[in-house]
């Protein structure tokens, strides 16, 4: 059986230990360490941010993973519009031995719902080429964004 709940302040270690897992199995290229460095202040911010909500998963005493929905009022493409806000996914992460039993897809729903009660309209995100099936399997449409290193 799977709990879900909201991440509070007092669970920063938590967040901190799973988002170093993910960071380090999605391995970026490059600036790994200074990425490492920088997510005990970031998960810090996050965890007080009336705009950002992380929701972990947990099986008995065992954490298998978490979601994090950000609000973003600066979507380039929306900025100009009535309802300029948009929510953003970021950081789904899974433990291994827990994947593919539903947990990711009901962090996922757990972060629309969120955003969706903000008042939120639509949701962007940025997935890894591993991930990208998953969020398909959600409904995720690739549109408009495209990415080159400069
Ligand atoms: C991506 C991730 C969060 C998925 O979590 P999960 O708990 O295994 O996903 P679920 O079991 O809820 O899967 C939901 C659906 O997506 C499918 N799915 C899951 N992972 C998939 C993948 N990598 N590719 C294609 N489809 C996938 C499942 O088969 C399931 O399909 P169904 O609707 O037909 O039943 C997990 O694999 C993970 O943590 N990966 C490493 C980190 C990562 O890449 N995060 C995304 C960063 S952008």
């Amino acid at each position: 059986m799977v709990d879900f709940r909201i991440a509070a302040p007092g669970d920063q270690g938590l967040v901190v230990e799973l988002m170093n897992e993910l960071i380090v199995e999605l391995g970026p290229s490059d600036e790994m360490e200074t990425i490492l460095g920088h997510l005990d202040q970031d998960i810090e911010t996050a965890l007080g941010a009336p705009t950002t909500r992380i929701i972990l998963a947990e099986v008995g005493e065992d954490v298998a993973g978490l979601g994090r929905a950000d609000i973003l009022s600066r979507d380039p493409i929306f900025r100009l519009r009535k309802n300029h806000r948009c929510g953003y996914v970021d950081q789904m992460y899974v433990r291994k031995r827990y994947r593919k039993t539903g947990i990711g897809r009901s962090l996922l729903t757990r972060c629309e719902d969120w955003l969706r009660d903000q008042g939120i309209g639509h949701c962007i995100l940025h997935a890894s080429l591993s991930a990208v099936g998953f969020y398909a399997r959600a409904d995720y449409i690739p549109n408009r964004e495209m990415f080159k290193k400069l």
